[in-house]
């Protein structure tokens, strides 16, 4: 469930018409509602409250700093996957004893930056990486606390490139190597071992491969504790997907239930790192639509948003509905609803059946909270676009829409160009 519904046949975000806001701030622009943030945020984690859990929201979804606090308000840690997100999960105010920090290709210096602010645990992903960890942390005088992602072998029935558990993925280590890895880590003296790790891949459809993935990750605690080594952290990654045309997910609290029964007094701590099912629905991107044109073949609808500001269709063929933002009785039309980037991947839809929009008027593109604005590219010289918040009937700008001066901050000519 979301905020953004029709009243009087425009839309709204809670309380605000949207066209009110495109009219303070311009188009285009990421608009999240805050009430389904928090819905989402608090379902996720009570879902899980029978048993002692943490939800490590996963700031790579969406890292605004306003998004990152609301979620370090309602107890949540993060999930970072690089030195920026570190500082970002930081300036947010979180916790970093609520930190996890997972990623097949951490930098010595992001190392050193996660061991000195003291974050919860790195999810190590290769024999290597293990050993970097070992110097850094023995370099600066510190422990640093491990976890190893395993990889499962396991079919997450997603798409290929949101897949991240299946061998021929670069992620974690190999299930059957594991065990070796966690007994290199014991005779690394800077090391301590805390938990186990697996994210198995993203927008999931369906529980059991993730359960299929915990059965595995158990067993291989067993056998580790039999060796003595023991786990107090349990981290199953995140991935549960959200309906953005027809989906049907599992609601989270059916997936943790089935968690829950699989996990239920085995001893272990639970880490989840949800990304998508808590910011997905809980954000558009509002566009204007600039022109129409056709030809024999097709119509297209030219809309002020881009690829780089929207690269999912692009990249993944991925579904977006798309809504006038003023609702009223209309022809339909099949277009395709196209950015103003020279590329001719650049699309928002593609023969798509859609109300007929006219030029000036607003579009907006559903279910952009996850992987959109993070995702956005200063492509063809582009500013990146405003993000804005409403709750109940305030709307708050929480990034500024970047200008030209923005995009050549940094650059310089040498002086003998001059
Ligand atoms: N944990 C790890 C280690 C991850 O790699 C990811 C996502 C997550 C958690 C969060 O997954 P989520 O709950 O959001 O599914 N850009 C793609 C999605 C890439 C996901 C990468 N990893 C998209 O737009 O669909």
């Amino acid at each position: 469930m979301h905020f953004f519904e029709y009243q009087d046949h425009q839309l709204h975000c809670e309380g605000v018409p949207v066209e009110a806001i495109a009219e303070k701030v311009g188009t285009p622009f990421y608009l999240y509602s805050y009430h389904t943030l928090v819905r989402h945020f608090t379902v996720f984690d009570k879902a899980f409250d029978g048993i002692p859990h943490l939800v490590c929201y996963s700031a790579k979804a969406n890292s605004n700093l306003a998004l990152l606090r609301l979620f370090v308000n309602l107890g949540g840690g993060v999930d970072i996957v690089s030195g920026g997100e570190l500082y970002r999960a930081l300036q947010a105010g979180a916790d970093p004893q609520k930190i996890v920090f997972s990623g097949v290709g951490k930098r010595p210096d992001e190392i050193e930056y996660g061991l000195r602010a003291g974050i919860l645990m790195f999810n190590v992903e290769s024999s290597q990486e293990l050993q970097a960890l070992d110097e850094v942390a023995g370099r600066i005088g510190k422990k640093a606390s491990i976890s190893i992602r395993v990889n499962p072998d396991i079919d997450p029935k997603t798409h290929p490139y949101i897949s991240t558990g299946l061998k021929q993925n670069k992620f974690g280590i190999d299930i059957l190597r594991a065990p070796m890895a966690y007994r290199m880590a014991t005779q690394l003296p800077n090391l301590k071992i805390v938990g186990i790790d697996c994210h198995i891949g993203s927008q999931l459809i369906e529980v059991e491969p993730v359960i299929e993935a915990l059965r595995k990750l158990k067993r291989l605690v067993e056998d580790l504790r039999k060796e003595g080594i023991e786990i107090r952290y349990l981290d199953l990654g995140g991935g549960l997907g959200i309906t953005y045309e027809d989906e049907e997910p599992p609601h989270p609290t059916d997936y943790a239930a089935s968690i829950l029964e699989e996990i239920k007094g085995f001893g272990c701590t639970l880490i989840l790192e949800p990304g998508r099912v808590i910011v997905g629905n809980a954000g558009i991107l509002v566009s204007k639509v600039l022109y129409m044109k056709e030809n024999e073949e097709k119509q297209f609808v030219i809309v002020d948003a881009g690829m780089n500001d929207l690269v999912r269709p692009s990249y993944y063929g991925s579904y977006h509905q798309i809504l006038p933002v003023k609702e009223e009785a209309r022809e339909e039309i099949v277009a395709d609803v196209v950015g103003p980037i020279c590329e001719s991947s650049d699309f928002l839809a593609k023969g798509r059946r859609m109300p007929k929009v006219k030029p000036g008027e607003l579009i907006a593109v559903m279910s952009a909270g996850a992987y959109g604005f993070s995702m956005s590219t200063n492509y063809n010289s582009r500013p990146r676009v405003a993000e804005v918040m409403v709750r109940d009937d305030q709307m708050y700008v929480i990034r500024r829409r970047e200008g030209y001066e923005d995009l050549i901050r940094g650059e310089e000519i040498p002086e003998f160009l001059l």
